[in-house]
């Protein structure tokens, strides 16, 4: 038989037609068969019906236009977590019968990866703030604004969550309150933590490799670790987070406070007559000691501020010490 496409429409339609079904069969049924028994990954949860229900939000606010959740094992990604595997999306179960799949992966980034954003910013108080004006807390942030996921109230209830907003972007009257489904879409961002994957899989080690040189600068760092929260120049956001600018902290002789509040967190100080709603979590987990010197180095020596510098040992004694 001679393969004579041009004049043979059977085998010419008949090649087509299996070659599809072949391809089909072999690049997403087979694959999807095994991928069907995938495990959770030892140690993460499942979703609770807040969560279940932020994932909706997200899912139906188009989040996923802009954001994936897949980090790809290469340099690049490093910042983002562990290079995804498939354990992650174990817990993932169809939304309706029309969705079977939520897509939360995504193909696009214009903003951030978010498979890690739980650990990455833990704040709520953050979030919220952030998905009423991105602005708020990122100024060239080119992210759009969920308005409609608030209220604006006079009178608050006792369950209300306030959101704290710097003055220039809230509202002349009241005060914005949070709706359930900003609550729900909060928990699932908060919810979006990698469970580390224990050493000997070959997805883990993989994962680890060492951070880029570049970003082991006091700067960047900074920028990477804490400006989210405290702002680029240090100014904080007044209610919110305060300023790193002028503070006793910062610029004080002995740094050991400092250094306790990056490691271990802090709560329930009232600075300069503020309380803030928000505490700063504890980031002696994701921050070596050296790093975490070069940060409290470039916090102490910019933006006017004029405190002592540090030495990587200084962090690891107080680091030994503990709380
Ligand atoms: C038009 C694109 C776009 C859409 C849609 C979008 N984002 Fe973003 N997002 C961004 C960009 C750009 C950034 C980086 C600047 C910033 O932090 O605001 C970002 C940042 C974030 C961050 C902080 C990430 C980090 O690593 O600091 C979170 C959390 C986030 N977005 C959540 C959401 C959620 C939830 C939705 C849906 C309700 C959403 N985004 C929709 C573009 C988008
Ligand atoms: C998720 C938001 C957030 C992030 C990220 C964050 N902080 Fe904070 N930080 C806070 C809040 C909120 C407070 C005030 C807590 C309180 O009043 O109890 C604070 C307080 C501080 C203080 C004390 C200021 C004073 O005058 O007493 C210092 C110093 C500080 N942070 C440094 C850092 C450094 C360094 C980083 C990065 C490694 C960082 N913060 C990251 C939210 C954050």
């Amino acid at each position: 038989m001679k393969f004579n496409f041009h004049k043979n429409h059977q085998l010419l339609f008949g090649f087509v037609f299996y070659g599809f079904v072949a391809l089909s069969i072999i690049i997403a049924i087979i694959p999807a068969i095994n991928l069907n028994d995938i495990p959770p990954i030892e140690g993460s949860r499942p979703m609770n019906t807040n969560e279940l229900n932020g994932l909706n939000v997200y899912v139906s606010e188009g989040c996923l236009y802009c954001h994936t959740q897949q980090v790809r094992p290469l340099a690049s990604d490093q910042v983002f977590g562990r290079p995804s595997a498939p354990g992650d999306y174990a817990y993932l179960k169809p939304l309706d019968d029309l969705r079977m799949t939520p897509a939360v992966l995504g193909s696009e980034r214009t903003g951030p990866d978010l498979s890690n954003i739980g650990n990455r910013q833990p704040s709520e108080t953050w979030h919220y703030i952030h998905l009423y004006n991105p602005r708020a807390v990122v100024k060239s942030s080119i992210m759009q604004a969920y308005p409609w996921l608030f209220e604006i109230k006079d009178d608050i209830d006792p369950d209300d969550y306030v959101v704290s907003l710097p003055p220039d972007v809230a509202p002349r009257n009241g005060v914005v309150v949070a709706k359930q489904d900003a609550k729900d879409l909060v928990a699932y961002l908060l919810y979006l933590r990698q469970t580390p994957i224990k050493a000997g899989n070959s997805v883990a080690s993989r994962g680890k490799g060492t951070v880029p040189k570049e970003f082991n600068q006091g700067e960047k760092l900074y920028n990477s670790s804490c400006a989210s929260c405290h702002q680029q120049k240090g100014e904080g956001i007044p209610g919110a987070f305060p300023p790193l600018v002028n503070s006793s902290v910062v610029n004080s002789d002995n740094a050991d406070e400092h250094i306790k509040i990056v490691l271990f967190g802090l709560k329930g100080k009232v600075i300069n007559g503020v309380q803030y709603a928000s505490e700063m979590p504890p980031l002696g987990g994701n921050l070596s000691d050296t790093e975490i010197s070069q940060i409290i180095n470039y916090e102490r020596t910019s933006w006017g501020n004029k405190g002592k510098t540090i030495s990587p040992d200084d962090v690891k004694r107080i680091r030994e010490a503990g709380k």
